[in-house]
């Protein structure tokens, strides 16, 4: 395959942003026609950011599937379309061609038939990294089911509030899951997230670690038995055709991803089959300048976006080759990456700040004797990167002959909206630099009003809002469209609010400097503190409790909990160790403050509001320059607060 509409120069960059904002229509059916569509849409695009509705592609038909993997059966059948790497650097790894990626997939799909699932049923998957994760979600696909895939670090808690979200039916999970030298009980968890549960009908089980589990009798039932019935060609129902595809609508929900944000209750982001594709496809071929042949190595997890646009849905919708893995970058060793990087051959590697940081920690040795030449790209995504962990990564991992990618998006993007794109625009250290075509970024103040205003070093500070829709805009909130105009398009009228804040220099390139609303993001993860606080609050000794965010030198930003507390206080750090486990038991363990402090009360305003403001100078070390405190109910809880800093 070769792309048109890969951008070879700056200049054609310039060419096709300008032309991507005169005509966002003429250049996106450009791109589009580049696809299998089983019927051609009928108009590129309709939009406003009111309601907001937006439709790419609209009477449009297709299935993603079959643009991910029917479509390269023919040149690129033999090759890989999935490399896979053990936890177990011992384990043989797996190697699923096109051809084999394609029949399992249709395999699973018919199995998903088998059990009920029909087009538009919510399929929530809970697996560790093995290929079998791969075929359920583009089975799913296959099928026009909605899949939701949950992190495996999410605790039973947090599952069965998705599941209930979502009011899913169907699960598909694993014995359990191997991660560095740990085990998860995925399916136990599972069960625990079923307790109360009405809704679910089916529970589906591959074996990967043979940990015992349960099987409920007319609800659950094994893969690898379904599997044999389909492969077998037992009891297929008749007049079903093996391999054949739902045909969805353009603007079908292809998948719902339960994120964070400034509530208490994660939302579930929905994503559309046309526009989707298109998107992961174009920012994967342009961003990382893929080339035919290439492997591709996202290090992110399947359960976050990053992993469903550019493991799966972007690499495989080009034909490249995409390898996952399904541990840690620090086991056995802190060498890992790189050794899988040397065995592989791997030419783009994409991976989040935190985890370029936390391989700095273990210095240079872990690189010794692992060759890295085939690296041609390297990539980051999740969070803001320091310059320090961009030059380590520049000299030590890309010797200075690859470029970096610094990818700024979010769940609700769907894919990249601002970077530089490989070897083609410039790249600055900590600069996202410029919009993908199709992305009009603005800079606007508290008020909605575009910051115009440079400061001394020429720059435009504000908050990041985008003007007008791309293809892989989120479309609602699942069964919540409210919910999504509020979050999104109400702070400020006619504008998509992306919670970031940034700045923008006089080459018109944007630094992205983080969350300007009460999100946390902590390795790489987006954690709202409404979550956290209520997590904490479950606690039967804890009042009340309040989170920030502070800066920390691995974690990007550590969380840091002020916790008023009634019950007897034994012991604070058994006391400590109480809300730890009660935070992992709610969200799970990504969620866990790093630092608790208790106090007996918090600096609240007259009508009872919190002064988070405080509390974060606080965390952060600010304590001599608060800010006015005269507002406060009573100022002398500050220094009390100050006093017992950790
Ligand atoms: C942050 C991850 C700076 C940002 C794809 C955003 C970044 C949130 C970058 C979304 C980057 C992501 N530079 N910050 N290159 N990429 N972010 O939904 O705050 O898990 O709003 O999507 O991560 O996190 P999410």
């Amino acid at each position: 395959m070769s792309f048109s509409y890969q951008i070879k120069s700056y200049n054609e960059y310039k060419e096709a942003y300008k032309k991507s904002v005169e005509d966002p229509e003429g250049f996106w059916a450009d791109v589009a026609q580049n696809f299998y569509w089983r019927r051609k849409w009928d108009t590129v695009l309709k939009w406003n950011f009111k309601e907001p509705r937006v439709e790419w592609f609209a009477g449009g038909k297709l299935n993603i599937t079959e643009n991910c993997l029917d479509r390269h059966l023919e040149k690129l059948g033999d090759k890989p379309a999935i490399i896979w790497e053990s936890n177990d650097p011992e384990e043989k790894p797996r190697v699923i061609t096109y051809t084999r990626l394609h029949k399992r997939v249709c395999q699973f799909a018919q199995v998903l038939r088998n059990n009920g699932v029909k087009k538009g049923d919510r399929v929530c998957i809970y697996m560790g990294m093995i290929p079998e994760l791969a075929y359920a979600v583009l089975a799913c696909a296959r099928i026009g089911a909605i899949h939701s895939v949950i992190f495996g670090g999410f605790s039973a808690q947090s599952i069965a509030d998705r599941l209930e979200d979502a009011q899913a039916e169907f699960i598909i999970t694993c014995d359990g899951a191997h991660r560095g030298a740990k085990e998860i009980p995925l399916k136990s968890v599972i069960d625990d997230a079923l307790i109360g549960n009405k809704v679910v009908k089916r529970v589906i089980v591959y074996t990967r670690t043979r940990t015992p589990v349960s099987m409920l009798k007319g609800r659950d039932v094994w893969w690898e038995d379904e599997m044999r019935i389909v492969s077998e060609g037992l009891d297929v129902p008749q007049g079903i055709n093996f391999g054949e595809v739902e045909i969805m609508d353009a603007e079908d929900p292809l998948f719902i991803l339960y994120t964070s944000g400034s509530t208490g209750k994660p939302k579930g982001v929905v994503h559309t089959s046309g526009g989707y594709m298109v998107w992961t496809n174009y920012t994967f071929i342009n961003v990382f300048q893929y080339q035919p042949g290439q492997i591709h190595f996202c290090t992110a997890d399947i359960g976050w976006i990053t992993g469903h646009s550019y493991i799966l849905y972007g690499p495989l919708s080009a034909g490249a080759t995409s390898l996952m893995f399904e541990g840690i970058p620090t086991w056995p060793d802190a060498g890992r990456f790189w050794d899988i990087i040397d065995k592989y051959k791997v030419n783009i590697l994409y991976t989040a700040p935190t985890a370029i940081r936390s391989l700095m920690g273990f210095g240079l040795d872990p690189l010794k004797g692992k060759d890295l030449s085939s690296l041609k790209v390297l990539g980051t995504v999740g969070e803001p990167i320091n310059e320090e962990a961009w030059h380590w990564y520049d000299e030590h991992i890309g010797k200075k002959k690859c470029p970096i990618v610094d990818t700024w998006w979010q769940t609700e993007t769907g894919g990249t909206l601002i970077s530089n794109l490989a070897g083609i625009t410039p790249a600055k250290p900590s600069w996202a630099t410029l919009p993908m075509p199709g992305v009009q970024p603005i800079l606007v103040d508290e008020s909605g009003k575009e910051v115009t205003e440079k400061d001394d070093q020429g720059m435009l500070k504000g908050n990041l809002c985008i003007k007008a829709p791309w293809p892989s805009i989120l479309r609602t909130t699942y069964g919540d469209h409210e919910r999504c105009r509020t979050n999104y398009f109400a702070t400020y009228p006619d504008l998509y609010f992306t919670g970031d804040g940034a700045l923008k220099n006089e080459e018109g390139f944007y630094r992205i400097t983080g969350r300007v609303d009460d999100v946390l993001n902590v390795s790489g993860h987006r954690i709202g503190t409404a979550e956290v606080e209520n997590a904490i609050n479950m606690h039967a000794g804890v009042v009340e409790s309040a989170v920030v965010g502070y800066p920390h030198d691995i974690k990007g930003q550590g969380i840091y909990a002020y916790v008023i507390f009634s019950g007897r206080h034994v012991d604070p750090e058994l006391t400590k160790k109480d809300i730890l486990a009660t935070v992992t038991r709610i969200i799970g363990a990504i969620a866990k403050p790093d630092k608790i402090q208790f106090v007996s009360g918090l600096p609240k305003t007259r009508s009872g509001k919190i002064m988070r403001r405080i509390l974060r100078k606080i965390a952060e070390g600010e304590i001599s320059n608060l800010g006015d405190i005269s507002t406060l109910l009573d100022p002398g809880v500050v220094d009390e607060i100050k006093n017992g800093k950790i």
